[in-house]
């Protein structure tokens, strides 16, 4: 969700920090008539074939292991997959952009739709929010189409393998329906 030349070059600290998760697990809850749902994907930017600069900022530090000038627009559209595999099941689809909003080139607001076809949901989540290069960064889930009409909950981004040119990054789902997106949905099956 970040874009990936900032972050390409990062300390591989936080590799330790959020190590590769071999499954994901996915859980449902239905607590106090609030369905929510719980899994993690893994998202893959490959540089200038997935993800691309597609306009140059204009201030502040140059494109550096941690840092893009500020005002540049970073666009992409990443797979996701079950696992931190490449290879692994494509589960979803994120398109989005981000643009460095921080005078020290470190953040950027990030707006994104996840397209998901998980088994018994399909849909998509759209995003916004703000990324720290260099920190995991919530997103605010501030909707959906399809299963996830009315969601709301957030999705967290942490880096995981930040080598070669191809990074990858844990993405964690948060997803909650509020009490009358459920009753529709029993009311329109
Ligand atoms: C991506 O493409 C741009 C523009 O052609 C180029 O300047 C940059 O070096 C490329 N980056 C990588 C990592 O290949
Ligand atoms: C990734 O998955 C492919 C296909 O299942 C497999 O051949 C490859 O060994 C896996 N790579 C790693 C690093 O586990």
């Amino acid at each position: 969700m970040a874009p990936s030349v900032q972050i390409y070059f990062l300390p591989l600290v936080l590799f330790a920090l959020f190590p590769i998760k071999t499954t994901s697990t996915s859980h449902h809850h239905h607590h106090n008539h609030i369905k929510s749902l719980h899994f993690a994907l893994y998202q893959h930017e490959t540089i200038n074939k997935t993800g691309y600069i597609i306009v140059n900022g204009v201030a502040g530090p140059g494109t550096s292991q941690t840092t893009t000038p500020f005002g540049t627009l970073f666009a992409f559209e990443d797979p996701m997959t079950v696992t931190a595999n490449r290879s692994s099941k494509v589960l979803a689809i994120a398109e989005g952009t981000s643009i460095t909003s921080g005078l020290d080139g470190l953040r950027s607001i990030s707006i994104a739709k996840i397209t998901l076809r998980l088994k018994h949901h399909s849909g998509s989540i759209s995003i916004v929010g703000g990324t720290h290069n260099i920190k995991p960064s919530d997103h605010p889930v501030v909707g959906g189409t399809g299963d996830f009409i009315f969601v709301q909950g957030y999705v967290r981004s942490s880096p995981v393998n930040l080598k070669g040119l191809t990074v990858t990054y844990k993405i964690e789902f948060h997803l909650y329906w509020p009490p009358f997106a459920t009753q529709l949905h029993a009311s329109v099956n």
